[in-house]
């Protein structure tokens, strides 16, 4: 037989194969089910990893207001310059600095900060320097310059500016840096002027001018558009661990976080120290993104704000005393910050916390509807104090749906023993966390098939796969979520939120891997599990439908996943399929009950596949990326070959 020959009846051979034992998938078009909630897919933010200070926040000075323990991390200093720890113009914010006349003609007085792993700037944009300030010498001068302090040409500085101190009083100053030079290890420079005269400063602030949506206090552009573009559904924030603190004293609480930027209290941030091999000793919360800026970008993404609430406990995992805790009997503070947060998003602006809201800029209420008492808290000591939380928000916001928590595990003691607790307080969503490795991923698949389908819904509030011995955002991981998503989307029934931990990591502050998205001061970039929640995101639908293989769902078996929904407004129908082995499966989809003629037209493939390790990272930022092209569809009966590890959307789309 010659070699043409041969190869053309392997061909044959192996088309027939394939065909022979392609997976038939029967699609039931007629009878959409359950409502998928626009909820389903969002987002969870904690400042972790710098997510917020040195991350979405744009600030880029770090200590702007000195509070750091010691006031002047990440300051140098020349010159004469004195530290003060009270008398500044904020009364949370007490300390200021005074830049004194240099000893000699020769010296500079001057304060350099260095930023959050340097201070990044770009040529051609311009960035908002301001400070607060008062001298006894009205008309003395400073200079702002931003420099490159490796720069090796004639000159280091590469913007510079001077502001003219002309008050006795504190006062707000602010000019306009242009730098000619893009430098991501910059430095920003502040000089008391030739002749010199005594100036108090306090509040050194460095921001560029294209904040997401220009708000002049507001978030780097380029993170928060990562954030629209998931397009989520709900947006929890602000976490996590940080909602307990290391202790009760350095738990988040919000009411610090609200009113004018320049007065809200420093608090540690207890990430610095939860890993000793991460140590990140000058990681603080400045709170210059705080509640109502959560609220606001949850308005800008269309999403569900939904804030995490202390209950009284600080993190479980660190203080194991009862002492460490907020007797039952005392929460009435706690429970009392509950019931005002609800009135700062919710109420009139004539309302004591809605005032606030509306002297902030948004008279209008933002429309909370969940609120989250408790992180990742377990245990009768938690219950115990969720009752008390649950009675009196019911009592004054019947509306607000209210987020219990599983514990810390997907299984085992404190889930079985939480989640009938939570069912008899009776909670609107239960939150549920899994970190897990490869094998858990893969046997998940049908998790919520069977879960009641009264009481609680289920909020899968923080999930992630971490590769057993590779913890790392490789596509294999992101490859078995969107596997068991699959189940997420089957039961819309009853899962009503997911969200991904955690969102942002910091390239040089990263204390938890994995994460969505990684940045550094200049450039983000997106990994296969952010992708995945994309895909996800865009392809929600509107209802249910019922996939079956053989008349089951496809949740694993022989390494298949599948769901799908129907997304009203354009007709689609849209198939999820994911191919967890190492071979091609081919399929044979069939849409079940079609109307006459109104076979789709064609199917819009998009596909997310690549090496099992392969990542992307700032600087091959498109290792992993969704690809999508188009096919038509002749009949009710669709064959195609879903490759080896891929994620595959088919969105079937009907006839006009
Ligand atoms: O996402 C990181 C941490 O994981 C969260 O802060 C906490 O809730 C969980 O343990």
């Amino acid at each position: 037989m010659n070699t043409a020959l041969k190869t053309a009846l392997l061909i044959a051979c192996a088309a027939s194969a394939s065909q022979a034992s392609a997976l038939q998938l029967d699609l039931d078009t007629r009878h959409p089910g359950a409502e998928i909630p626009s909820t389903m897919y969002g987002i969870f933010f904690e400042d972790i990893n710098y997510g917020a200070d040195g991350g979405l926040y744009a600030e880029k000075v770090k200590n702007r207001s000195f509070e750091f323990p010691a006031g002047l991390t990440g300051w140098s200093v020349a010159g004469d310059v004195v530290l003060h720890d009270t008398g500044g113009p904020f009364e949370r914010n007490p300390r200021y600095v005074t830049l004194q006349p240099a000893v000699h003609p020769e010296l500079h007085t001057m304060l350099e900060n260095e930023g959050f792993f340097g201070i990044a700037f770009e040529a051609g944009k311009e960035y908002r320097f301001s400070l607060w300030a008062r001298t006894d010498a009205p008309g003395a001068k400073l200079k702002a310059e931003l420099v490159d302090p490796a720069a090796n040409g004639e000159t280091q500085i590469m913007a510079a500016g001077d502001i003219t101190v002309d008050s006795r009083d504190w006062k707000r100053y602010e000019i306009m840096l242009r730098p000619d030079a893009t430098v991501d290890k910059g430095r920003l420079r502040v000089f008391l002027c030739k002749p010199e005269a005594a100036v108090d400063v306090e509040h050194i602030s460095l921001m560029p001018a294209d904040t997401w949506k220009g708000r002049p206090d507001g978030m780097r552009a380029d993170l928060a558009q990562r954030l629209a573009d998931l397009r989520p559904g709900v947006f929890r924030f602000p976490g996590g661990c940080i909602v307990e603190g290391r202790t009760l004293d350095t738990r988040y609480n919000w009411k610090n976080t609200v009113g004018p930027v320049e007065n809200r209290p420093l608090n540690e941030n207890r990430w610095q120290s939860t890993f000793h091999h991460r140590f990140f000793p000058d990681y603080y919360q400045t709170y210059g993104l705080g509640f109502y800026e959560f609220f606001e970008l949850s308005e800008d993404i269309g999403a569900e704000p939904l804030p995490i609430i202390n209950v009284g406990l600080s993190c479980q995992y660190q203080n194991h005393a009862d002492s460490c805790h907020i007797p039952v009997d005392s929460l009435g503070d706690y429970i009392q910050d509950a019931l005002d947060l609800i009135e700062f998003a919710n109420g009139p602006a004539t309302s004591t916390w809605g005032a606030v809201r509306a002297s902030m800029g948004h008279p209008e209420p933002f429309g909370l509807k969940f609120l989250g008492v408790g992180n990742e808290q377990w245990g009768p000591e938690y219950v115990s104090r969720l009752e008390p939380f649950v009675k009196a928000i019911r009592a004054a916001y019947p509306d607000i749906k209210i987020v219990g928590s599983s514990g810390p595990d997907s299984e085992g003691d404190k889930f079985d023993y939480l989640w009938p607790e939570m069912r008899r307080i009776g909670v609107d969503l239960v939150d549920e966390h899994f970190y897990r490795p490869e094998e858990w991923f893969l046997s998940q698949g049908a998790r919520y098939d069977d879960y009641p389908r009264r009481g609680p819904k289920v909020f899968a509030g923080e999930y992630a796969c971490h590769g057993r011995g590779y913890k790392r955002n490789h596509f294999n991981a992101a490859l078995l979520e969107a596997a068991f998503m699959t189940g997420l989307e089957r039961n819309a029934d009853v899962v009503d939120m997911a969200t991904y931990a955690p969102l942002f990591a910091h390239v040089e502050g990263w204390q938890w891997r994995p994460d969505l998205i990684w940045f550094d001061n200049l450039r983000s970039v997106p990994t296969s599990s952010y992708y995945v929640q994309q895909l996800y995101g865009l392809n929600r639908g509107t209802r249910v439908l019922r996939l079956t293989s053989a008349g089951k769902p496809v949740t694993g078996t022989d390494g298949l996943f599948a769901s799908a929904v129907l997304d009203e407004p354009s007709g689609d129908y849209i198939v999820k399929a994911v191919n967890t082995t190492g071979s091609p499966a081919p399929l044979d989809i069939a849409l079940k009950g079609l109307r006459k003629g109104k076979t789709p037209a064609e199917v819009v493939i998009t596909t997310l596949h690549a090496g099992a390790r392969d990542e992307n990272s700032l600087d091959r930022p498109d290792v992993v990326k969704p690809v999508t092209t188009t096919a038509t569809v002749a009949s009710a009966d669709w064959h195609t070959e879903l490759p080896a590890n891929t994620f595959a959307i088919y969105r079937f789309t009907s006839a006009k």
